[in-house]
């Protein structure tokens, strides 16, 4: 057995459970999730939080520990929520779970469930991980009756704890103003966070919660639980507060229009939860998911990425070969790798001129590129650059040759008018039809094949399912339409990544509304959002951070005034809120006057200096700009804590308004760090050189002065 796997004990009768106590101890590096399964009882939730012995679970029990359903089902004793609630072949609505069998198989722990009366079963899953602090866990509900039965509520997992004056901290937002932090006290009742999209499910709220055991939440300190559905669809996450400070998590798929019939001998597989503990405040339940990113659930998570320019807020839809090649003589001439051509360069019957029509139509619009994409790969190959380019694969327009060819294969019920979205003609295709993943599917491969050295796709998806109804499915399968989209959806995902493993794709949703861990696994990084205001930039990219790797989020440095916003940011601060993860451009570099130009050459060769530590390294939130009264900092540390870079904001000017004095963290308390500041402020060389212990830098701090609005400093550090 593997160091970290989980332990599987069956314990003595001696032990005061039963007489067949069988304990689960679920571990990663720094924790642990005890259970017990024993027998013809129900799986039982005993402590989650540091990592613990086999030999103290029985601290863990005299301490009247939980000892809560981990997978309640509906039906008897069911007065609190249920993960669980299934009508029988026979009509019965009641589901009596108890355990048949505890097994492990590598890093997997899982118990087995049938039910009393009834041939159904559930396999509870969970993961361990020897690499990071997260925990993963999820059933699979098997029908064995004789006839079908009907799933109407089918959640993944459930966590729960016992803490008063307990916090939680949760993600919300729309267009253009993605990942909005609250954090409130928890108290008695039902929080409810849900999604009903069908289509993008990080448009409003997150599907993750932190909730904070020791008082308002805080980034560095403090005992924090993390929690995220991995699911590219609806989810509802559950957060029961009952007397005794008893909190309970409940997450899965979302339960409203989503009752699914498996036919005798069908299983479904829920999506996953993932969890994670930390002592060390929300910073360390944020660095325990970037972590299981970079080692697997984020697509190629070791490879560093791309710096690039993307046409949209340069030219828009008014994209050609001539205009596309003086912005890769820009992006080239200030150290750039990478250029992607986004929306407008398709359609032939109906062209790309605006977004009313050609979604659908993947073929060249030879108006604007006579010589179509290859012509672009070219000219991007020639300067030494490489390329991309913008897809919305499962959308059409009522105007487009696809719609016309298949009216079939959009989600809507055929005896309703159709309500479009974006351009007024805009329609979602049916990906639960097999027909439609296949072409979702060709699109890439026939880009790849007229393209072979294509290196980057941007996969957009614009419109909320705002009809419901699925001329594939058949009349008593309505209810899996939510569900099955996704299954197709993700079927066609895997098909992609097997033939295209090395292609980098980017997930876009109207900005950031897909940020899921659900889609991870099949793209190498998102759009945070189609704001790209620097000021709105620190809150978003600050929310979107508590769950994912900044090296996954793409911050794109555009033009002044901000076409969002209209604000007028100095390009030095446009720069250094881009830094913090993946950097790119997003405007027309010769709209750069002479002085702009040689800065932004200094500040991308300087990226590429810091790029290891922000793309791989521990990223440590300091001061929240939710806080911070106008200021906020931010650092990244390398894993071995031989390299780190500062970053501080100051976004609110008065007289009067103090700078704080700035607190590092995660650094080598014993180390010596010699510090250099990149760019030029007044005041920009006063560190130079200087030294510091690691200790002296996080308990002392540094008085690194911000003068006005929109000011901004950058402190590399390298141990000495
Ligand atoms: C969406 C995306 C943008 C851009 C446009 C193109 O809004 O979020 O980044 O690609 O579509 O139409």
């Amino acid at each position: 057995m593997k160091k970290n796997f989980p332990l599987l004990l069956l314990t003595a009768a001696a032990f005061s459970l039963s007489a067949a106590a069988a304990d689960v101890f679920i571990n990663t590096p720094k924790t642990t999730l005890m259970l017990t399964a024993n027998n013809g009882s129900t799986p039982r939730i005993h402590y989650y939080g540091s990592r613990i012995s086999p030999a103290q679970r029985q601290e863990v029990i005299d301490a009247m520990s939980i000892n809560y359903d981990a997978y309640p089902a509906f039906g008897r004793d069911s007065y609190d929520e249920t993960a669980l609630s299934v009508t029988h072949a026979d009509g019965n609505m009641s589901t009596e779970l108890t355990i048949t069998g505890t097994r492990t198989e590598d890093e997997l722990t899982i118990i087995s469930m049938k039910d009393k009366k009834y041939d159904f079963f559930v396999d509870l899953y969970y993961k361990s991980n020897d690499k990071s602090d997260v925990i993963e866990t999820w059933t699979v509900i098997r029908n064995g009756e004789k006839k079908p039965i009907r799933l109407e509520q089918y959640a993944s997992g459930v966590m729960t704890l016992r803490q008063e004056g307990a916090w939680i901290t949760h993600f919300h937002g729309a267009w253009a103003q993605e990942a909005q932090m609250t954090e409130e006290p928890l108290v008695q009742g039902l929080k409810t966070i849900v999604n009903h999209d069908g289509v993008r499910n990080g448009m409003n709220d997150h599907a993750e919660v932190m909730i904070s055991l020791d008082g308002k939440p805080q980034e560095n300190s403090g005992r924090v639980i993390g929690a995220a559905l991995c699911w590219t669809g609806n989810y509802k996450l559950r957060l029961e507060t009952r007397g005794h400070y008893r909190h309970t998590l409940i997450a899965g798929i979302d339960d409203l229009h989503t009752a699914y019939t498996l036919k005798p001998g069908e299983s479904f597989e829920t999506p996953k939860l993932a969890l994670a503990y930390s002592t060390e405040g929300k910073g360390g339940v944020s660095r325990a998911f970037h972590r299981w990113g970079r080692a697997g659930q984020l697509h190629n998570g070791r490879a560093l990425r791309e710096i690039l320019l993307n046409s949209w807020e340069g030219v828009y839809m008014n994209v050609n070969q001539e205009v596309c090649e003086k912005m890769m003589d820009g992006i080239k001439e200030l150290g750039g790798e990478l250029f992607v051509v986004d929306d407008g360069w398709f359609g032939r019957k109906y062209r790309r001129t605006n977004d009313s029509q050609s979604l659908g139509d993947w073929v060249t619009d030879t108006e604007k590129l006579p010589n179509g994409v290859p012509a672009l790969v070219k000219a991007a190959e020639d300067r030494g650059l490489k390329f991309g380019i913008w897809i919305e694969p499962e959308m059409t327009n009522s105007k487009s040759e696809l719609y016309e060819a298949h009216p079939d294969w959009v989600v809507a019920h055929p005896t309703r008018e159709l309500a479009m979205g974006r351009g007024g003609t805009q329609l979602v295709l049916d990906m639960s039809n097999p027909k439609v993943q296949d072409f979702v599917v060709g699109i890439v491969d026939n880009l790849v094949k007229e393209n072979p050295t294509l290196h980057y796709i941007k996969w957009d998806c614009n419109m909320s399912m705002n009809n419901f109804g699925s001329s594939y499915l058949t009349a008593d399968r309505q209810s899996h339409l939510f569900v099955d989209y996704h299954l197709g959806l993700r079927s066609a995902l895997e098909r992609i990544r097997k033939s295209h493993p090395d292609l980098v794709i980017q997930l876009c949703a109207s900005g950031g509304g897909r940020v899921n861990w659900g889609f991870m696994p099949y793209f190498d990084e998102f759009w945070c959002s189609d704001n790209t205001d620097a000021l709105q930039r620190l809150y978003i990219q600050w929310g979107t951070s508590h769950f994912y790797p900044t090296m996954a989020m793409a911050q794109h440095v555009s033009a002044s005034p901000n076409h969002q916003t209209g604000r007028i940011i100095p390009l030095k601060f446009r720069f250094d809120v881009a830094m913090t993860g993946r950097l790119g451009m997003e405007m027309k570099p010769s709209d750069l006057n002479e002085k702009e130009l040689d800065y932004a050459k200094k500040a991308v060769a300087f990226y590429k200096e810091i790029r290891p530590i922000v793309q791989l390294g521990d990223q440590y939130r300091l001061l929240s700009p939710y806080e911070g009264n106008g200021h906020c900092s931010e650092m990244f540390v390398s894993e071995d804590k031989s390299d780190a870079v500062f970053f501080c904001y100051k976004f609110e000017h008065f007289v009067g308004l103090q700078t704080p004095r700035w607190h590092m963290a995660g650094l080598d308390p014993d180390a010596t760090y010699q510090l250099n500041e990149f760019g030029s402020t007044e005041r920009s060389h006063y560190f130079e050189g200087k030294t510091f212990s690691g200790r002296f830098l996080m308990e002392t701090g540094i008085d690194a002065y911000l003068s006005g609005m929109f000011s901004s400093r950058v402190i590399r550090l390298k141990k000495v």
